[in-house]
């Protein structure tokens, strides 16, 4: 819910090698997608694994809000009774997504195309994104959209008593943005179609088309076309949580640069529109590996196997991947920082508008701990010191950015000096247990106040 308590200061210090498995909690953008299309689907779809963090359990309220009956059964199982595409009643009371930039444009996107009005709003992090990509499109259905200057929340909108269909091509390339679009497309009679040039993740067309709506996808000229019925009967559906590669990510990259680790993290979802990170760290020569690959609840699943690689060299990572792995920039720069040579990220100027702006976050935060960085609009370029070379000692500001708070802690799981952050509660929005799971693996992590 919007508005954290106390700051909550943390220190990271080096330790031994981090040893053992790593269960990861479920996929953040998997789970609010489950509890969205549960509210709109018809029975009780049932939960398993579902991510029981802040931002989705904004969601979760949020569903309720609207109608939906969403029940907690303890351990990540949960029940959603939903009200039926177009059933969205309108909530009494304004909708406070939190921290969450997907939590509210996907459900702005859903009940845009519902004859209610709904407001919402968000912690100071959120009130300070940009919602335009989602009321420009949502508009075309014929929603109406009341915000503050530079479309930012607390903003109500007015969904459409006769939605049309609409043909989208995406501006930026945003999962939250198509997926808003096909949200509001399905309570709009005809077809619906959105074209990406760039594909980002695809959980909602895998999740749509397991919920029994008629979806389809085609690569053509233009890009990749998504082509929606709208107003179908989605089923309820039994759907597990692949556990999340963006958390895992944390666990691996921390292996990574520990000397003497060896850590297994089961599970996890290896969707191609997710996995550039680890494609990245396999071509800056890390020892990590894919088990028992599986395909579990429609999603590609594997058990990935990081060991400490001290010998990881800087790499110019491609801009055609930086949707694959857009929230993994941050963790990415501190393998870079314990690299040798320079690794340049391209076309990463989305990550200024992300829960803060992470190209200043990591570069300001990098360079309090002795690594130099160079940073463009569209770019950032982090000067390797060697393995366990970071000298640390610096304190980071975390902005209410649970990545950057995150991947800052992991940086002094391995610098000469603790790394410290002025503020480790955003953790909780996406990895609530990141500080036991992380010290099961041997690491040493305080808070310091
Ligand atoms: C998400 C999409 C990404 C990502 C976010 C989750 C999603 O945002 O950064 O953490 O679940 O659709 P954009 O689609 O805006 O890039």
């Amino acid at each position: 819910m919007s508005g954290h308590g106390e700051p909550t200061p943390m220190k990271s210090r080096r330790g031994g090698a981090l040893k053992g498995v790593a269960e990861v909690p479920g996929d953040k953008s998997i789970s609010h997608r489950a509890l969205i299309l549960g509210a709109l689907a018809v029975g009780e779809t049932k939960i398993a694994g579902l991510l029981e963090g802040d931002d989705v359990l904004d969601t979760a309220r949020a569903m309720r809000a609207f109608g939906a009956d969403v029940i907690e059964h303890g351990g990540g199982d949960w029940s959603v009774f939903g009200v039926g595409v177009g059933g969205f009643a309108e909530p009494d009371n304004v909708i406070d997504c939190g921290n969450s930039g997907t939590g509210v444009r996907l459900i702005m996107g859903a009940m845009a195309s519902c004859p209610i009005t709904a407001t919402f709003t968000g912690d100071a992090s959120l009130r300070s994104r940009p919602m335009g990509r989602i009321t420009g499109p949502v508009g075309l259905f014929g929603a109406q959209a009341y915000g503050r200057v530079g479309g930012r929340l607390p903003m109500t909108i007015v969904g459409a008593a006769d939605p049309v269909p609409v043909r989208y091509e995406m501006e930026v390339p945003s999962a939250q943005v198509k997926s808003a679009v096909l949200l509001a497309g399905l309570n709009a009679p005809g077809q619906t179609v959105v074209i990406e040039k760039e594909p980002t993740r695809d959980h909602t067309e895998r999740m749509l088309a397991g919920f029994g709506a008629d979806i389809s996808i085609e690569e053509t000229g233009e890009g990749r076309m998504i082509t929606l019925t709208g107003q179908p009967e989605l089923q309820a559906q039994d759907i597990v949580v692949p556990r999340d590669p963006s958390s895992a990510a944390f666990p691996v990259c921390a292996a990574l640069i520990v000397e003497g680790s060896d850590v297994l993290v089961p599970g996890i979802g290896m969707n191609p529109t997710r996995n550039g990170l680890f494609t990245t760290l396999r071509e800056m020569g890390a020892d990590l590996t894919y088990e028992n690959e599986r395909i579990e609840g429609g999603e590609p699943v594997a058990d990935l196997r990081a060991r400490y690689s001290p010998d990881m060299v800087g790499v110019k990572v491609p801009p055609e991947r930086v949707a694959s792995m857009i929230d993994e920039y941050p963790i990415l720069s501190v393998v870079a920082a314990n690299a040798t040579g320079q690794t340049v990220m391209r076309g990463v100027k989305e990550l200024r508008v992300k829960e803060c702006d992470r190209i200043d976050a990591m570069a300001r935060g990098l360079e309090a701990n002795g690594v130099a960085v160079e940073e463009a609009e569209d770019m950032l370029t982090v000067t390797g010191q060697g393995a366990g070379s970071v000298t640390g000692g610096g304190t980071c500001k975390t902005h209410l950015d649970h990545r950057i708070a995150m991947s800052f802690m992991v940086l002094g799981m391995a610098s000469q000096q603790p790394v410290s952050i002025d503020d480790g509660a955003p953790i909780t929005t996406s990895f609530p247990i990141f500080e036991p799971l992380m010290a099961e693996l041997g690491a040493r992590l305080e808070r310091s106040n």
